[in-house]
């Protein structure tokens, strides 16, 4: 037996997004490209029932080409899912989300049948962004108060198309402390959350591991630093996080290192990718890589 345990205003506010969710024809799951499984929130998967689903792998303009390739495989995998990957910011890219939402319902998005569309998300994974470049307008954020007072906001998007925000909070699974790193490391968190310096360490290991060209290029290494603490040294040097003395100021230089990564100054990096999730997405991953352009 499952035990599932929800704070009371967690409870209701699922059973609220369920409710949502049984008048519309398509469910739009925003993720960050750069981690899909992280940004998730499995909850949604319940409570979807059998509507057509599209994970929308946002940011797709910082994320790894190969690694996207790949997840978007992963993801159709699954019944009723389709992923798309894209860039909120750009509204030709978006264009693509609509033809697909017809394609998902097709009898819908007529006079009088209009198609109805419900965008969730975790915080920060660029909802708004999304809803305010389709509209071609700004509009208010409600998706990040809690759904028991809030009502979902309706947009006509004058194409057949009404889309809707979230009617309340989705949160990742942060109890799994990779899970928080890994969202910490993309700007998820607030900084008033976390401890630059930790996350700056994971980082650092994540990016010796599996990127190491990139920050060869970057900071202009000729030797790869031993430790993660020795790499944030080296880059607090490069882009003079110092204190009196000469002294490194280590928390600054993760706070340094972790803009750049953020902004994709050190190239465009995934922090998750199918095979660390699932021995099956081995053969996925390595599909993708021989598909690669
Ligand atoms: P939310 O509603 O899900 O909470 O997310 P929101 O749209 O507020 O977006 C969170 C951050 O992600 C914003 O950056 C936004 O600009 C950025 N973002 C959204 N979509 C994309 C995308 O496709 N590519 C990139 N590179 N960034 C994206 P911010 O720094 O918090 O705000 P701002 O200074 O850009 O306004």
């Amino acid at each position: 037996m499952t035990i599932r345990w929800y704070p009371g205003h967690m409870g209701k506010a699922l059973e609220k997004m369920s409710e949502a969710i049984r008048k519309i024809d398509v469910v739009i799951e925003v993720l960050d490209a750069r981690l899909p499984a992280s940004s998730s929130n499995h909850q949604l998967q319940e409570i979807r029932r059998n509507k057509p689903c599209i994970k929308l792998l946002n940011k797709h303009d910082l994320a790894d080409p190969n690694i996207t390739k790949a997840w978007v495989r992963y993801f159709e995998n699954e019944t009723g899912v389709h992923a798309l990957p894209l860039s909120a910011k750009q509204h030709s890219e978006t264009k693509q989300l609509i033809k697909l939402c017809q394609r998902l319902a097709p009898n819908r998005g007529r006079p009088g049948w209009p198609l109805r569309a419900m965008v969730f998300g975790i915080p920060n994974v660029g909802k708004s962004t999304l809803i305010n470049t389709l509209a071609g307008k700004s509009m208010a954020k409600v998706g990040d108060k809690p759904a028991i007072t809030t009502c979902a906001q309706q947009i006509d998007l004058h194409n057949g198309i009404i889309l809707s925000d979230t009617p309340g909070l989705l949160w990742p699974n942060m109890e799994d402390q990779d899970v928080a790193y890994r969202l910490a490391t993309s700007g998820a968190i607030g900084a008033s959350a976390l401890d630059y310096t930790c996350v700056g360490l994971f980082a650092a290991e994540f990016m010796m591991r599996r990127y190491p060209k990139l920050l060869a290029d970057r900071y202009k290494l000729d030797e790869m630093p031993e430790t993660p603490t020795a790499m944030l040294e080296t880059i607090g040097r490069r882009l003079g996080c110092l204190i009196s003395g000469g002294e490194i100021d280590v928390h600054r230089a993760a706070e340094a290192f972790l803009r750049e990564l953020r902004a994709g100054k050190i190239g465009r990096v995934s922090l998750e990718e199918p095979g660390d999730f699932a021995d099956q997405s081995a053969s996925i991953m390595a599909e993708a890589e021989s598909g690669q352009d």
